[in-house]
């Protein structure tokens, strides 16, 4: 990677950072959240669930956004082998995102939401978000040249990046009157570009995911190959509409929810499956120079299959009903967002911050443990919230004449055991998140050290 002056900050690199700061709030969040599934009512007067949520979720998406953004130029900076133009207006993008998503968490600590769903901040912040990402658009295509020729992921962040804005400004459409005004209307709305969104932001990590499966393993063989172009169309695809899935509980065709559901399965199916045959061609000494970002990559395609499994549970419609409306769904998004979204995330996030000036990486003892630590804990998250679910579902079905009170007094072994292994997740991650950062901060302080000595050494040799 490319040297920095001391004083110069390197943006590529502040994003990472910075989304890993944003993923220290949203597990503190989550905890906090969490403990009043075991305590009702804790701490209800300074933060109520209904701050903490959303607290916890914009962190958790805001997290996502910016790793997936730092690592997409990053990357794109290693693709170049130069580094980009416009550095200008990669600070610009930096600054605008940082102080945006830092103001949507302040706004919501004094009680200011827009009522939306993940989304929750004030209207008016979708202004500089929407700014922000046309400065990231206009930052990529300057930088780009030919798409002629290209390996898939240039294709994939491309793509992503363009679809993006325009799922973003859809999701804003709520501001209309019409669209406001007719509930079927504006909740397809909604979930058609929340559901498309998420696509958008899978298409700039699955096209990281490919840079550095070729950047560990040497070779541009994956990023070429048929296998994995396939999966950028069905990703594609996917994106313009898995939201069928997202809208069961609406009247609209059946066939529209049942062709999203198949293709967003067949997504993951794809990309396990490239992650599963990739990790046949690495070699045993670039796996072991690459240990920590390879693992992550493994850990991230065990849940791909975990999170497929359940999902073909959810499509079982004897299931489904089991399902709907109570936290095997939690289960689902979070097992995803964390297993794979961020599992994937955190094995860029070795790679750009987890080496040393002469190009290896730092060991660290706190990073494996924290790999299994969390690996571990997120087996127990996620099985606690499977289970409560379907026992609140058999109480809904089964049990009408238990009152709620008994029914939510037989969840709670669930949700200690779900906020024990979320400690778990919390020491786990930080365990990694601490290292990674004080490794940089260290990197860069001794280089700075070095430097000021050596201009040092300059001067009394001048003035000799
Ligand atoms: C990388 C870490 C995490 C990510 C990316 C993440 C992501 C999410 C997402 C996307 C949701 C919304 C789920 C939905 O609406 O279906 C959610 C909800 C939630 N999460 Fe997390 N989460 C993380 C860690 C944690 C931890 C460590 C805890 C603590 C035990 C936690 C507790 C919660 C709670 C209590 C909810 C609200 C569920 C409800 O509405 O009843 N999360 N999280």
């Amino acid at each position: 990677m490319e040297q920095y002056p001391n004083h110069k900050i390197n943006y590529s690199v502040a994003f990472i950072k910075m989304a890993l700061l944003f993923l220290l709030s949203a597990l503190s969040f989550g905890l906090l959240a969490a403990l009043q599934y075991i305590i009702p009512g804790f701490g209800r007067d300074t933060f109520s669930f209904e701050k903490l949520r959303p607290l916890h979720v914009s962190s958790a998406v805001f997290w996502i956004i910016l790793g997936a953004m730092g690592s997409v130029i990053s990357f794109f900076r290693q693709h170049k082998r130069r580094k980009l133009k416009n550095q200008f207006w990669i600070k610009v993008q930096f600054y605008i995102f940082t102080l945006s998503f830092g103001g949507a968490l302040v706004s919501y600590c004094f009680g200011i939401f827009s009522g939306r769903e993940y989304w929750e901040f004030h209207p008016l912040l979708a202004i500089p978000i929407a700014i922000g990402w046309i400065v990231f658009i206009v930052n990529f295509l300057s930088n780009l040249g030919t798409l002629k020729n290209q390996p898939v992921y240039i294709w994939m962040w491309f793509t992503g990046i363009l679809f993006f804005l325009f799922t973003y400004v859809e999701s804003n459409l709520w501001l209309i009157p019409a669209i406001n005004d007719n509930l079927v209307k504006d909740m397809t709305i909604q979930w058609k570009s929340y559901g498309s969104m998420v696509g958008s932001w899978n298409l700039l990590i699955y096209g990281s995911s490919i840079f550095l499966m070729d950047a560990i393993s040497g070779s541009k063989k994956y990023s070429y190959s048929n296998l994995v172009f396939a999966l950028y169309f069905l990703s594609l695809f996917n994106l313009m509409f898995n939201w069928g899935h997202h809208i069961y509980t609406l009247p609209t065709s059946l066939y529209i929810k049942d062709i999203g559901y198949l293709v967003s399965m067949t997504e993951l199916f794809l990309f396990g499956r490239i992650i599963y045959l990739w990790r046949s061609s690495v070699t045993t000494a670039q796996k072991y120079f690459h240990i920590r970002p390879y693992r992550f990559l493994l850990a991230a395609d065990v849940w791909v299959f975990l999170t497929l499994g359940l999902a073909v549970c959810m499509s079982i419609p004897a299931l489904n009903i089991y399902m709907h409306g109570t936290h095997v769904i939690v289960a689902h998004t979070m097992g995803a967002t964390i297993g794979i979204n961020s599992f994937l995330l955190i094995a860029f996030a070795c790679y750009i911050l987890g080496k040393k000036k002469n190009g290896n990486f730092f060991k660290s003892k706190w990073i494996d443990i924290g790999f299994w630590v969390i690996n571990i804990s997120l087996v127990f998250f996620w099985i606690s919230l499977i289970v409560a679910g379907f026992i609140k579902s058999h109480w809904m079905f089964h049990q009408p004449d238990v009152p709620f009170g008994v029914m939510m007094m037989s969840l709670k072994p669930w949700f200690i055991s779900f906020y024990i292994s979320g400690c778990g997740l919390f020491i786990g991650f930080c365990m990694i998140i601490f290292p990674l950062l004080f490794n940089h901060l260290l990197r860069d302080e001794n280089n700075s050290f070095f430097k000021r000595k050596e201009n040092h050494n300059l001067k009394e040799m001048v003035l000799d």
